[in-house]
């Protein structure tokens, strides 16, 4: 009698024993979330920054585009959801757009770009976030690897004209790389796919809202 006493007794300990074990753990959990979750925001934006100087410099504006961002939508941009568009701004006039873009057609996959447009749709910078192409091959779009990607700044839908925005090897005016043709093409035609929608979405880019001053 008093055994089967003390096993229900013992069961039942355990029980309360793992449920104050679960609650405590969710708990901490919650609590690290709400921790940290504003230091990763301010880390976040920080990259953010560092990124976008790399295709705008800093002196070029004068409020935090990393906080005056608008959500845009449009297949040019080369994703179907929400591509973020960051505004500088110099003195309160609007001064360029960068925008996240991806070329879907990479030679492995989609690869990530920031494309930074100034006002008068000339290109103030480009630079590749993201890629999975192959070392030694396709990976010279990056601005560590070669200069390539430098040769965008201050083009535009004019310069070279329109049908030209692709590489040379399909009668375009950028140079495609040793043995690998379909990364630069790839890039080339979303950045022209990026200047394009610019053209015609420049002003809903910049709504009438100022950010600073
Ligand atoms: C293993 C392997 C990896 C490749 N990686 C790339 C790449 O990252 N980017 C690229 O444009 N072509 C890559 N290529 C080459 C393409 O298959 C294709 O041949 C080339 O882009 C066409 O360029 P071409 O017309 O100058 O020959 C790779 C080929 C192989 C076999």
């Amino acid at each position: 009698m008093g055994g089967r006493h003390t096993l229900i007794g013992d069961m039942l300990l355990a029980a309360t024993l793992l449920t104050a074990v679960a609650v405590v753990g969710v708990g901490m959990v919650a609590f690290t979330h709400q921790q940290t979750a504003e230091p990763i925001e301010a880390r976040r934006q920080e990259q953010t920054l560092r990124q976008l100087n790399a295709v705008l410099p800093p002196q070029r504006y004068t409020n935090n585009p990393a906080a005056d961002t608008k959500e845009v939508r449009d297949p040019r941009l080369g994703t179907d959801g929400p591509v973020t568009a960051y505004r500088a701004r110099r003195h309160g006039e609007p001064e360029a757009v960068v925008l996240t873009v991806i070329a879907p057609d990479g030679y492995s996959g989609p690869i990530e770009l920031l494309v930074a447009i100034n006002m008068d749709g000339n290109l103030a910078g480009v630079r590749v976030v993201e890629h999975r192409e192959t070392p030694g091959l396709g990976d010279a779009i990056e601005a560590q690897r070669s200069d390539w990607i430098e040769g965008f700044q201050g083009r535009s839908l004019d310069d070279p004209p329109e049908e030209e925005w692709t590489v040379q090897r399909d009668g375009g005016a950028f140079d495609q790389f040793t043995g690998a043709t379909i990364t630069p093409r790839a890039v080339v035609r979303a950045v022209a796919r990026a200047l394009d929608f610019y053209e015609d979405e420049a002003e809903m880019l910049f709504d009438t809202r100022r950010e600073d001053n």
